[in-house]
């Protein structure tokens, strides 16, 4: 018998039906579909509609198909992982919500805040719950209503986020494949780049602070534009020499979806085959936790067990990281 390692045993996504083009946006804020589709590489985002729907709903709607493709009663799940910048409320956590909505009764669970990490980050804490021996079904999710946390008078910020969710299934796997290395870094340097003003302990909400706009998301976005290129660059280069591995025998570069030109970037910065690069961000923009296993979901078919797969993010705090994960079966 090999090393218990977590494999990836299933992925479904879920994006809302409502469709945000740049056209619509250019009616709300002086931008341009060129400005946009230059800049950032977006067409369109999804964004959730409807009084009392939340994260947690887009989660579900991620996780129902997720369960039946893979046979897997809501009783036999143990833990639920949810990376999320949007949850439903400040507490409970979104992932105790996602338990009771998808009825996983047996499950506990907690929520991740690490920006656009979050469905990295909420992987490698799952995993280590694999490995430990002791967990046998757990459910990873990056889910991330924006739309909430968006000044749609802002037009630096509104036309680059989305609302999705993207679902995983850890079960242990002693065949050589699942999660095998990772590089996870929070040094907290960056956050007054990217951050929300009010609504925690240090400011918490008042009138003013909504009046101010204070519960928005904030971000400086060059400074971010550059760590994030640095960021990935570096942390993917790093896992490829420890692991020995090359552009060669990568078979995919699952990069966070936050703007084209980054992603380009750091296709170009690693000297990696853009066809081998998902990217699906034109589609439903900048999702934050969502980004990673939306893309998983969408190259699904695509995926064969054993290919090296390559996942790598960056996001508010800063944090960033990549994982390395051999996938663990063909669709
Ligand atoms: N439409 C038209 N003009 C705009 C818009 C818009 N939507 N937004 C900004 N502009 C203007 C600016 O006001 C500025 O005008 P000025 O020169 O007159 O001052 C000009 O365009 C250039 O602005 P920049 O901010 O320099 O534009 P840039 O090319 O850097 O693109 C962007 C901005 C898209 C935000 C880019 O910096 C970016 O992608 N940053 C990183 C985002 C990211 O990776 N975030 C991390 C993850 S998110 C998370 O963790 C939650």
């Amino acid at each position: 018998m090999g090393k218990i390692r977590a494999g990836i045993v299933g992925v479904h996504g879920y994006v809302p039906d409502y469709v945000l083009t740049n056209r619509e946006l250019e009616t709300m804020v002086d931008t341009s579909d060129e400005w946009i589709r230059t800049r950032t590489g977006i067409e369109e985002r999804r964004i959730l509609k409807g009084s009392g729907k939340a994260t947690s709903d887009m989660a579900m709607g991620a996780i129902l198909p997720l369960l039946e493709k893979t046979g897997t009663d809501p009783d036999e799940i143990e833990l639920t992982i949810c990376g999320t910048v949007t949850p439903d409320t400040i507490f409970p956590d979104t992932a105790n919500t996602i338990n009771s909505k998808i009825g996983a009764s047996n499950a506990w669970g907690f929520d991740i805040n690490a920006a656009c990490s979050g469905f990295l980050f909420s992987l490698s804490t799952g995993a280590r719950f694999i490995e430990s021996g002791r967990y046998k079904k757990i459910l990873v999710v990056g889910a991330d209503m924006m739309s909430s946390i968006i000044d749609y008078e802002d037009r630096t910020t509104c036309v680059i986020f989305g609302d999705g969710a993207g679902a995983v299934l850890l079960e242990p796997v002693e065949d050589g494949t699942g999660l095998i290395d990772e590089i996870l870094k929070g040094d907290g340097k960056g956050r007054e780049y990217l951050h929300m003003k009010a609504g925690g302990s240090l400011m918490p909400a008042t009138a003013e602070t909504v009046a101010d706009k204070k519960h928005f998301v904030y971000q400086d976005g060059r400074p971010v534009f550059k760590a994030a290129i640095r960021g990935m660059v570096e942390t993917v280069q790093q896992i490829m020499t420890r692991n020995g591995l090359s552009n060669a025998t990568v078979d995919w570069l699952v990069p966070h979806q936050a703007n084209q030109r980054i992603i380009s970037a750091v296709a170009e910065g690693l000297d990696f085959p853009v066809e081998k690069v998902m990217q699906n961000i034109q589609k439903y923009g900048n999702t934050t936790a969502a980004t990673i296993p939306l893309c998983l979901w969408e190259w699904e078919d695509k995926l064969k067990k054993e290919d090296n797969l390559l996942l790598t993010a960056f996001g508010g705090g800063f944090t960033w990281g990549t994982t390395y994960l051999k996938w663990s079966y063909d669709s």
